[in-house]
């Protein structure tokens, strides 16, 4: 497989999948641009060399053509972070793209409107994925963030271009740092899991359980294993479709080498505010008209123990609601020791965009080994299946 930094792409139109899937608030400001940042490596290797770099991204999950979802929303954004003209096309195949793409000067940039607009782009259409393709030269999956779907943008259209389809250095160094983390970790190996639902993680759960050392199990999820368990959760979140699932990891952890570690004690609200009444329990104590929003002291000090004698950690997933300052304190404190396990020399690594919103908040980004721009990604990746998009580069 040829690698994009031996390569010169001047004059070549380079058709770049990155995920400017992006939060923005009602004013469409960008409320995290990480994903943005991390695509810079990428994008100014191409304008570097001169070549005719075309963007293309999915917004959101729209239905059809929603302007709020339009990626116009992000060009003025990518224009003031990089010192070449930035266009933009209003759609992103047709005749139009094809103007636009023929209007490109070497180093300059074009950004696609959102790939969804297209129902074609998440059905995999094959001439969707031609007719996009019939735009460059050159195919680079730089879109780690959405490399779990098998999409027209993220894996149909490789086969397009067998000769001339690269990995992104966003891409590349994401797989080299769940490698480390996976591949060879260093013990004991800690895997965080936190957020709201079991739904989502199980099989990622499940997979870890055979990898790590201790398996640490947080947020809102942990309730039903309370629950599992035998416990009183008040009005806690629960998934009761989900509660033999977790008697049986329960159960099947007893075989196992990994040591499986909930939540002692938690944090309760009687309403889901900021200002409600608070109440501490055990978590499988706790009272009729009260519901767990974050883990309490004894977790806390149980998981912190585990994480500051860890030497690889993977975090995702708070351990509470910590967007409200009275239950962000487990989330924080779990944080803070990943950070002194990290200043000690472990390697953690951090995704999912609410456990790297947490990380933000509280200011320790840059105390962490390796923040992840995925998270549906990441989570098939450490459960070991093959990603679609980086399939379709390899093959
Ligand atoms: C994400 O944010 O999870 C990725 O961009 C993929 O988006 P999707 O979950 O809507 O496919
Ligand atoms: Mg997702």
């Amino acid at each position: 497989m040829k690698n994009l930094l031996d390569q010169n792409f001047e004059g070549k139109k380079v058709l770049v999948r990155v995920d400017f899937n992006v939060p923005l608030d009602e004013d469409f400001n960008i409320t995290d641009d990480s994903r943005i940042q991390a695509a810079l490596p990428t994008l100014n290797k191409l304008i570097q060399d001169k070549a005719k770099i075309i963007l293309m991204s999915h917004l959101g999950r729209p239905k059809g053509v929603e302007s709020k979802f339009s990626l116009s929303n992000i060009v003025d954004y990518l224009q003031s972070l990089l010192e070449v003209n930035v266009s933009f096309s209003e759609n992103c195949v047709g005749e139009k793209a094809m103007g636009y793409v023929n209007d490109l000067k070497n180093g300059e940039v074009l950004i696609l409107e959102n790939l969804r607009f297209h129902k074609e782009e998440r059905s995999g259409g094959l001439s969707f994925a031609k007719q996009l393709s019939d735009l460059a030269d050159v195919y680079v999956n730089d879109a780690f963030g959405a490399a779990h779907r098998s999409h027209a943008s993220t894996s149909i259209i490789a086969q397009f271009f067998p000769k001339e389809k690269y990995f992104g250095i966003l891409l590349k160094n994401e797989l080299e740092n769940l490698e480390k983390a996976l591949n060879f970790p260093k013990k004991p190996f800690t895997a965080i899991i936190g957020g709201s639902k079991i739904s989502g993680k199980i099989d990622v759960i499940t997979s870890l359980l055979d990898k790590v050392d201790n398996l640490i199990i947080g947020g809102g999820m942990a309730y039903t294993f309370a629950k599992a368990m035998g416990g009183n959760i008040g009005d806690s979140l629960v998934e009761n479709d989900k509660i033999d699932l977790a008697k049986s990891i329960i159960n099947n952890v007893k075989n196992k080498a990994v040591t499986l570690l909930l939540p002692i004690d938690s944090v309760n609200a009687s309403d889901f505010s900021n200002d409600s009444n608070i109440l501490f329990s055990e978590i499988t104590d706790i009272q009729d008209g009260y519901m767990g929003l974050d883990i309490g002291k004894e977790s806390i000090s149980l998981f912190s123990e585990i994480i500051e004698r860890s030497k690889t950690i993977i975090w995702n997933g708070p351990m509470g609601v910590f967007e409200m300052s009275n239950f962000e304190n487990g989330t924080k404190k779990i944080g803070e020791s990943i950070c002194i396990s990290t200043k000690n020399g472990a390697f953690s690594l951090i995704g999912g965009g609410d456990s790297v919103a947490a990380i933000k908040k509280f200011g320790m980004q840059n105390r962490v080994s390796y923040i992840s721009t995925g998270g549906g990604a990441m989570l098939e990746y450490l459960e070991g299946k093959e990603l679609p998009g980086i399939k379709a580069i390899l093959g």
